[in-house]
């Protein structure tokens, strides 16, 4: 059955970090896109669309603005319960908050309700994918891909490997995070939506034996990718340096054993050198800005359009619960900040790109999700550009569509997000609303111990 939803549309025609911005993408006053079996049949303006399939149910959105979800490209979902954690940087905020919360996963009930919490607070805020670190359990996996397929969504995800420098309870061994690994990517990678992706958390975390082992696993499924951390915080840098004297820099620690190519997702990367850059370009790895993390955890600022003028690809994603927002707006709006004190002004078209394409590519799913191409899965948002009296004032004197859309970046939340599909099904909307009836459905569950 074919399904038309009509609004106002954008879609990027090329990339805004490679060509002047506002020239890279179309804008439809009156535009529709044309959904049928899950997936975009056509996107374009109305009256063009709306023929294509005359008897089509249809969605009014008005003035709503029709993209493509957001796309969260490395996130916590264990760090849901313990967001906004007060006072600590990077490693004691490890073991003072991150660390205890995490061991309350070898509970699968607790996990199943967090990963439940976690994709209904993302799909209230207009995320329809995000690439997630689970904990060292397996459980934890599983429940996290449970909830995604119950909501048709499609998520990246993997079993966080641990053996050194963490809690006896949260430390797995390099044969244990080989073997966990590879019974899960062989039990969810590919199955529905699914993507599994091989997690070592970081090279404090892990011996090298256990990066080699996950190497070695990698080389086998070159088609999942491989997420972990890098260079986030000066005194993690300076932990590194002294686990591996005779490393050349950060990055060389992951490349001695194979966790280094196309596929590799690098959450922060902030304080790289200029091997680190060059070696991250010509691989075809992606880095992925956390810009809220980066303020609240105090790691730095990341400079986007260098990146990017780099050649080395990048995503945007929250990072919560280190980042302090589910919302990808929120997120845009602090990459925004962070690109002026790094000194360069983002244009809303960059912002909004990041957010969506720009992930999927970093996450190489592209071809799927990210975009309103034809052929790519109906995960749409529908964004209200007057979604507060502040916002809407400001809406109102906008000359042309980023305009229009700026302000909502930079002062948006969930009541901006009208409705949600995934997979052309409606999911969720008035963001607001929708979370705090989950809430109030949470609160009946019985708490874990
Ligand atoms: N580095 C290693 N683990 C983590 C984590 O959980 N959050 C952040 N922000 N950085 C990390
Ligand atoms: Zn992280």
């Amino acid at each position: 059955m074919a399904h038309l939803i009509t609004g106002r549309l954008l879609r990027f025609t090329a990339d805004p970090f490679a060509a002047p911005p506002e020239a890279c993408a179309t804008f439809d006053a009156h535009g529709a896109v044309l959904v049928e079996g899950g997936t975009i049949r056509a996107a374009g303006p109305v009256d063009e669309i709306a023929r294509l399939a005359p008897g089509a149910t249809r969605d009014h959105m008005g003035d709503a603005l029709l993209l493509p979800g957001f796309v969260d490209a490395h996130m916590h979902y264990p760090q849901t319960g313990m967001i906004a954690s007060w006072g600590k940087r990077l490693i004691d905020w490890l073991e003072t908050y991150t660390f205890p919360e995490e061991a309350r996963f070898a509970d699968p009930a607790y996990a199943r309700q967090q990963a439940a919490l976690t994709l209904d607070l993302a799909l209230a805020n207009g995320t329809t994918t995000l690439a997630s670190f689970c904990t060292i359990h397996p459980g934890s996996v599983e429940a996290l891909f449970e909830a995604a397929e119950a909501r048709g969504m499609a998520v990246v995800a993997g079993k966080t490997c641990m053996d050194r420098n963490a809690p006896d309870a949260l430390r797995d061994t390099a044969q244990s995070a080989h073997d966990d690994s590879a019974r899960l990517l062989a039990d969810w990678h590919r199955r529905g939506r699914a993507v599994y992706a091989i997690t070592p958390r970081f090279t404090p975390t892990s011996t090298p034996d256990q990066l080699e082992a996950l190497g070695a696993l990698w080389a086998e499924h070159p088609d999942c990718p491989m997420q972990t951390h890098l260079s986030e915080q000066i005194d993690e840098l300076a932990w590194v340096r002294a686990l591996h004297p005779g490393a050349a820099d950060y990055l060389s620690t992951y490349e001695a054993h194979g966790l280094v190519g196309p596929g590799a997702l690098f959450g922060h990367a902030i304080h790289l050198t200029a091997r680190e850059r060059a070696r991250l370009a010509e691989s075809g790895a992606a880095v992925v800005h956390c810009p809220t993390s980066n303020t609240f955890i105090g790691s730095g600022l990341f400079d986007a359009a260098r990146t990017r003028a780099d050649g080395i690809r990048a995503g945007l994603a929250t990072d919560t619960g280190g980042g302090s927002s589910f919302s990808m707006l929120r997120t845009m709006a602090a990459a925004y900040e962070i690109g002026q004190l790094a000194g360069t002004a983002l244009h809303p078209a960059q912002l909004l790109w990041l957010a969506t394409e720009g992930s999927a590519r970093a996450l190489r799913m592209e071809d799927r999700i990210g975009t309103l191409a034809p052929g790519s899965m109906a995960d749409l948002v529908a964004l209200d550009l007057a979604s507060v009296p502040a916002i809407a004032q400001r809406t109102e004197r906008a000359g042309n569509i980023w305009e229009a859309l700026f302000p909502t970046i930079m002062m948006g939340d969930d009541r901006a997000i009208r409705a949600v599909w995934v997979a052309g099904v409606k999911r969720a909307g008035s963001g607001r609303d929708r979370t705090l009836e989950n809430a109030a459905a949470l609160s009946t569950l019985p708490r874990a111990p």
